[in-house]
């Protein structure tokens, strides 16, 4: 999940040590030999089951590698995982480099038995933002396990769980039945850069020559913690504009009343501007409409003035310009045109000198200039699939959502390819780019199970 800025921070931390396990006393009794000997039988005798705690240590292991920005570790992430995919029979790996050497990206394949049907891909972005260590009450590259299951790490939930549970789920599909194949051929794409707009990753990757021969029919992307019982997907992501809004008018001196200043017409504008957004967030606290099913128009900075000597503004003068700048998300369904023409009539009317810039920081149309969004209804066959997996192994989704920020599916979607955001944690706090973010042992191993079901049926779905 990308938001536009954050903290810059290098952490020092170190991994940290792991316990010792044998501190019963009665081990003391037993010759060297007898221990040596036993410490090698499997723990059956611990209520774990000896393949949940491996994939869990899996997972410690992989939110130890630093791959936070600003200097994400893409090397040992990709030799980590790649180790991890060839340790499971029938899977294939490549590493691609689509910019420099320090940004690699791992393509895992699982060949189909039909390779004339479009394949199904799966993607986790390898970096995290910044953690900062003072804050967090267990250091954020320790991945740390507390007695109540709780796994501290920064990417526990964004989204270094994703990366382990697609490995974990054909790691246990496999065991399970050593001769399945799956019809369509499923990737797995682990990428760079997704934190900062994927520009050096996934957006690289669909220009490439691989992508277009893996002939994608169907994107699974990450996607948010639930606090409830049900699981989240989300079928579109909103798009931002950053939004800068200029006024001019006649100076004057500070004590004189005359109409037309600068100031008044910018104060104008951001009345308008501001009713706009009461309208928008009171559909929000009414219930009618999510947060993400609106147009927000943050005003986030004012700029206007006129500067002295030491760095103050000259008091009795009324400036000829002042500006201000919001930050605009769009979901989907909302005609960019329209609301184009409401700020070139409402929110910055030339009638009073006002001009306005936008900059549009994503697409909001793909290739065909449909909205960037993937149908959730019977026009898209691989809904139902998707929604009959997961509530085959018992899970229930929620109503499909837009996500309130961007991340790496929009290159997809601007490709026709339908695509969902789903990561299945639920129950659990929605901790991503927050301090302390964790997440349970048991959401993490029944999310595992998901992705079995999801796998299974994606890959056997020939309509
Ligand atoms: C627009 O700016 C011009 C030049 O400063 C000024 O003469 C005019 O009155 C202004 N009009 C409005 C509506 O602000
Ligand atoms: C399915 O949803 C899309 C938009 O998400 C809509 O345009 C279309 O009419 C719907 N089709 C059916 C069959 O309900
Ligand atoms: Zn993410």
């Amino acid at each position: 999940m990308c938001k536009s800025s954050y903290r810059l921070y290098v952490s020092q931390t170190k991994p940290a040590m792991v316990k010792p396990i044998w501190h019963n006393q009665s081990f003391f009794l037993l010759s060297t030999c007898a221990l040596i000997f036993i410490s090698l039988l499997p723990l059956t005798t611990q209520q774990t089951p000896e393949t949940a705690e491996t994939s869990i240590t899996r997972f410690q292991q992989y939110l130890r590698i630093k791959t936070a920005h600003p200097n994400p570790d893409y090397s040992t992430a990709v030799s980590f995982l790649n180790v991890l995919a060839k340790s499971i029979p029938n899977l294939i790996t490549k590493t691609l480099y689509l910019t420099t050497p320090q940004k690699p990206l791992l393509l895992v394949t699982f060949l189909g038995s039909n390779p004339n049907l479009p394949s199904i891909l799966f993607n986790s972005h390898l970096d995290s933002v910044p953690a900062e260590p003072s804050k967090w009450v267990h250091p954020p590259f320790s991945a740390i396990k507390t007695d109540d299951g709780k796994i501290f790490a920064r990417g526990a939930q964004d989204d270094k769980c994703i990366a382990i549970q697609y490995l974990e789920a054909l790691r246990n599909i496999i065991k399970r039945d050593p001769e399945f194949k799956p019809i369509r051929t499923l990737h797995i794409c682990y990428v760079p850069d997704e934190e900062i707009g994927g520009f050096d990753g996934m957006q690289k990757f669909v220009e490439s020559k691989e992508f277009k021969e893996m002939n994608v029919g169907f994107f699974l992307d990450e996607g948010q913690a639930s606090i409830n019982n049900k699981y989240r997907v989300f079928y579109a992501d909103r798009s931002p504009w950053n939004l800068v809004i200029k006024a001019v008018g006649k100076p004057g001196h500070g004590s004189k009343m005359f109409d037309d200043t600068a100031m008044e017409n910018l104060m104008k504008s951001i009345e308008v501007v501001s009713r706009f957004r009461e309208n928008q967030f009171d559909l929000v606290k009414t219930g009618v409409l999510a947060n993400s099913e609106v147009v927000s128009a943050n005003p986030v900075y004012l700029k206007a003035g006129t500067p002295s000597k030491n760095g103050n503004f000259v008091m009795n003068m009324q400036p000829s310009e002042a500006e201000v700048g919001y930050d605009v998300r769009l979901p989907p369904t909302v005609d960019p045109d329209l609301l184009k023409k409401r700020i070139a009539e409402e929110w910055a009317p030339k009638t009073r000198n006002m001009s306005y810039h936008i900059v549009e920081k994503g697409p909001l149309r793909d290739y065909m200039g449909r909205p960037l969004m993937t149908a959730t209804n019977d026009s898209n066959p691989w809904w139902n699939v998707f929604k009959d997996a997961v509530e085959a192994c018992g899970g229930e989704l929620e109503k499909p959502e837009i996500l309130s920020s961007t991340t790496d599916a929009r290159y997809m979607r601007q490709l026709g390819i339908p695509t969902f955001g789903f990561s299945p944690m639920k129950n659990t706090q929605i901790l991503l780019h927050d301090h302390n973010e964790y997440l349970e042992d048991n959401v993490f191993l029944e999310g595992i199970k998901v992705y079995e079901s999801i796998i299974k049926s994606l890959s056997s779905f020939e309509g």
